[in-house]
């Protein structure tokens, strides 16, 4: 019979013992509420305190982590995919080493992967020799197919929200879909741009009572990150606020919620790689196409 994954199982040969890879989504309902932000500095602070890190530009429509940082990619997940580069190539190196893989500001959508192009992912993760502990998806907004299916793939989901009513309906009905159509039952919520303590609790206690009421889904609050004019500034430098301006209100809430992101529970075994990421990726953009 002819097989649709020729170069599958002989990248899965190629498996090393795998170390355990803590897989966290960063997404949200409406645009521009802060998701590149905080997984920059999320991924940037957690470099810091001596993690291996990856960041992966998951907005394939709209890729910018490399204009945030400044860094200048010459090749991509999509030449990556056309076979003109290994994913060694495209990594390039953040504040305190991260390496970021760079999206394709493209056109292509994962779910529209051919078989032979998904299994030229699967191996190109599998053969990455880089040791990694935290690999960070910086996701597109929104309910598009790419947005579900890295979603899905990770272990742990952090939507960012703020007060912006807009920003509260639009999440709602992300973690509707997430939860309803794709199973997800756990969601971390992220309130960004905040500007008092009360205002943190009433965005995450009007998203709580709505979710919990009409829903089968766990909100847990993972923290916040206040309105910061630093971070503003950091983003005019192209720099993470975190390693620009550590003491600033914003650079303090990332070192915390990245020591809280670090003690979330670890993948075991098989499960915990990145290969299994990958692969959880390319066969949900298969299901998530729409019929
Ligand atoms: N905590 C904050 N304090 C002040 N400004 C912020 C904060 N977080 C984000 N911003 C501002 O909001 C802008 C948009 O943030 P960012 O690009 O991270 O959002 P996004 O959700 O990734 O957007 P998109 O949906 O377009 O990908 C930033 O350029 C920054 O100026
Ligand atoms: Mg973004």
């Amino acid at each position: 019979m002819h097989d649709p994954y020729p170069n599958q199982a002989s990248g899965l040969r190629l498996l090393k013992p795998a170390q355990p890879v803590r897989v966290l989504a960063v997404t949200s309902g409406k645009g521009g509420v802060g998701k590149t932000s905080v997984s920059v500095n999320l991924a940037v602070a957690l470099a810091m305190a001596g993690r291996k890190v990856m960041l992966l530009d998951g907005d394939l429509g709209l890729a910018n982590i490399d204009v945030m940082l400044g860094l200048q990619p010459s090749c991509n997940l999509a030449h990556v995919l056309d076979g003109k580069c290994t994913l060694e190539d495209t990594v390039l190196e953040g504040p305190a080493g991260v390496m970021v893989v760079p999206a394709s500001s493209g056109k292509q959508h994962m779910a529209e992967l051919s078989p032979v192009q998904h299994a030229g992912l699967v191996q190109a993760f599998s053969e990455l020799s880089r040791p990694l502990d935290t690999l960070i998806v910086d996701t597109a907004a929104g309910i598009a197919g790419s947005v579900i299916t890295f979603s899905q793939a990770s272990q742990h989901v952090i939507v960012v929200v703020t007060n912006d009513p807009t920003s509260l309906t639009d999440a709602y009905a992300l973690i509707k879909v997430l939860n309803r159509d794709h199973g997800i039952r756990r969601i971390q919520v992220l309130a960004n741009m905040a500007r008092s303590a009360a205002e943190v609790r009433e965005i995450y206690e009007n998203l709580r009572r709505v979710a919990e009421k009409f829903l089968d889904v766990t909100l847990s609050f993972m923290g916040s990150v206040p309105e910061d004019e630093w971070l503003k500034r950091a983003v005019r430098h192209q720099r993470a606020v975190v390693d620009a301006y550590p003491n600033s209100p914003s650079a303090k809430a990332f070192h915390q919620l990245a020591a809280k992101a670090d003690r979330w529970s670890l993948p075991q075994g098989a499960r915990g790689n990145l290969e299994f990421f990958v692969e959880r990726l390319v066969h949900r953009a298969a299901a998530v196409i729409p019929a």
